[in-house]
């Protein structure tokens, strides 16, 4: 008997922005757990695309990187035709606040038109899949007593979040008018190794490494609820494989915690002293807390099973032991506070 007819055929996936922080962790995700996936990363490797996050994979049959932009309609074209591609995975976004507030110009492009860009070629060759990775933070601030569900007013503070609620609406308006099979899901503050060292957790716990003071916004009471990556990833091919095309799913955990007992968490775990923090001027247009029911990801059986005290140990046990993937980087971070 032909060995091959037995085979599972290769579903061949696309995942944009695979060299970022949570893209390149869930590509590893995907490749360990399956052995039928075949991933292509496309990456434009802007200052916090990094292709040493999936250095152990390069040699992997049934993985490839091209580096390309989703704004442009032809390469997106090629690789569709090329990659026979069944599902998309869009993480490609350009995805820092603080770089929105002073220049927002790439977040409209990327976050907008590409995602224009990559529904135009994957509706016309009519994927099978595409799921868009949003935010929690388009619902804008909310309030404990009423935490924002899928359906909530889309109240969007910044560039980047306007833009990614945008996006969201393109998507929506793509399934309703075409039915193309979209979902999409609207994670909250993601933390684990591979973050670009601009982000709160990987930027205060490399400051500390290396003897610096954290700069904390405001008053430091900000609000944000964290999930550690690896569960994003299982919530994200939870949504693949259980969602409803059409449907958007919001992914948040029971771990909220103020942006300064955050700062004290990580100053303890390194043994160092709180007098490292220093407060500086809120950024404008901060939003006070997000709280999101998360209800309807977990009736399809999702739950987030990472601990967050060990979780957040075991990232900054990550960047003290991986300096050498982060210090080459240092050079490309801009900003000083979070
Ligand atoms: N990190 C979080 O806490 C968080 C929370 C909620 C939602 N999200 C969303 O998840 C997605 C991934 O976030 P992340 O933190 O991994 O971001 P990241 O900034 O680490 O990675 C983004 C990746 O996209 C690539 N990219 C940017 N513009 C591109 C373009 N035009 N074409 C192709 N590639 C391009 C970058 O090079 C980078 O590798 C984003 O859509 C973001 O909005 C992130």
């Amino acid at each position: 008997m032909n060995q091959n007819t037995t085979k599972k055929p290769h579903i061949n996936f696309l995942i944009t922005g695979g060299a970022g922080f949570i893209g390149s962790n869930f590509i590893k995700y995907l490749l360990k757990k399956y052995q039928n996936y075949r991933v292509i990363n496309i990456d434009k490797l802007t200052y916090c695309g990094n292709l040493k996050n999936l250095e152990d994979f390069i040699k992997n049959p049934l993985y490839k990187f091209i580096n390309g932009d989703i704004c442009n309609k032809s390469f997106v074209e090629k690789i569709a035709i090329e990659e026979q591609i069944d599902v998309v995975v869009n993480f490609a976004a350009e995805s820092a606040v603080d770089r929105s507030i002073q220049y927002g110009e790439k977040h409209i492009q990327t976050n907008i038109n590409g995602v224009r860009v990559l529904l135009e070629v994957f509706n016309e060759k009519k994927v099978k899949k595409f799921i868009q990775i949003s935010t929690d933070e388009v619902y804008g601030e909310t309030e404990s007593d009423n935490p924002a569900d899928e359906n909530f007013i889309l109240n969007p503070s910044s560039t980047y979040s306007v833009s990614k609620a945008a996006a969201d609406l393109l998507c929506k308006a793509y399934h309703r008018t075409y039915d193309m099979p979209i979902m999409i899901v609207r994670p909250v503050n993601n933390f684990g190794p591979y973050q670009f060292p601009e982000k709160i957790i990987s930027r205060f716990v490399t400051n500390i490494l290396q003897d610096k003071p954290v700069s904390l916004y405001g008053d430091g009471q900000h609000l944000r609820n964290w999930i550690f990556v690896e569960d994003t990833c299982n919530a994200i091919d939870t949504v693949l494989s259980k969602g409803t095309t059409g449907e958007i799913y919001n992914i948040s955990t029971n771990n909220s915690i103020t942006n300064l007992n955050l700062t004290k968490k990580i100053i303890n775990i390194l043994g160092q002293s709180e007098t490292l923090i220093k407060y500086v001027e809120d950024r404008p247009g901060h939003d006070k807390q997000y709280y999101i029911d998360s209800g309807k990801i977990r009736e399809l059986g999702w739950y987030p099973i990472r601990d967050f005290e060990e979780s957040l140990k075991y990232t900054v046990h990550w960047y003290k032991n991986n300096v050498n993937w982060w210090k080459p980087l240092l050079s490309k971070v801009k900003l000083n506070s979070c």
